[in-house]
């Protein structure tokens, strides 16, 4: 059966970009995946604890050996695990908190990320992921702050160490503009379009008739070039 897993991290619950987008990408997934199920986690609004000290110690025996205490303490983790591992698509909206992801998802990485149990398993085989990033500023490359952005490089490369390497990074950029800082004015046509890109290739990547494959790069302006297609 059809899965996806829909994952929201902005702290916005109203006005935001990145749950707009991934919200907008569910919606015509499930429209294009009649019987299809989604589950939803939202992050910000329930937050997952922190890795724990019990979560250490235990998460590295195998499941077959923890004991009960042990079990316990890797519950949860083991229902992430889970629930990533039966998802067959991710959309996941990462607004970029100060250059990188907020805390909320690094949480989430801290439990699904974890070696002996998930690194270099292949629990997560032919899974595709599509992230949203959202941010203040531009980091595309050519611009001044393009060696800041450690929220596409991260994502990128902790999610290889589980497998995931199918990967769609669409980018929404230069919401500041967007939100009047007056030092941006030039950048709100660049914000505009930005974001109309993005929408476009959510609804192409959600759409399952669409000849949307992963390879096909929906370019938008040349002065743009906020969307990364596949590997980097
Ligand atoms: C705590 C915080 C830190 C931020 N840090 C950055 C940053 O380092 N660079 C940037 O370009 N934008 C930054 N922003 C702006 C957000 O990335 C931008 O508002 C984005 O649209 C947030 O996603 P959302 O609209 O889904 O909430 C920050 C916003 C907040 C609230």
């Amino acid at each position: 059966m059809d899965h996806l897993l829909h994952i929201d991290s902005s702290a916005r619950t109203t006005d935001s970009i990145s749950r707009q987008l991934t919200g907008g990408f569910a919606a015509h997934w499930a429209a294009s995946h009649p019987g299809g199920r989604v589950t939803y986690r939202d992050l910000a609004a329930t937050p997952l604890p922190h890795i724990q000290e019990a979560t250490i110690a235990a998460m590295t025996t195998p499941l077959a050996a923890r004991t009960a205490a042990q079990t316990l303490a890797t519950a949860l983790q083991e229902e992430l695990i889970a629930e990533l591992a039966a998802a067959d698509t991710v959309v996941m909206g990462v607004p970029m908190y100060n250059y990188s992801i907020p805390s909320a998802l690094k949480s989430w990485v801290d439990h699904v990320v974890v070696f002996g149990r998930t690194v270099g398993q292949g629990l997560f085989e032919g899974t595709r992921v599509i992230i949203v990033n959202t941010r203040g500023g531009a980091y595309g490359p050519g611009t001044p702050r393009e060696a800041f952005d450690y929220q596409e490089r991260y994502l990128r490369d902790i999610l290889a160490l589980i497998g995931l390497t199918d990967i769609t990074m669409v980018n929404a950029e230069m919401r500041a503009a967007i939100d009047g800082e007056p030092t941006l004015a030039q950048f709100i046509p660049f914000a505009v379009e930005s974001l109309a890109a993005a929408r476009t290739t959510l609804l192409a990547a959600a759409d399952r008739t669409s000849a949307y494959n992963g390879a096909v790069a929906l370019a938008s302006t040349g002065a743009i070039a906020v969307i990364h297609e596949g590997a980097a």
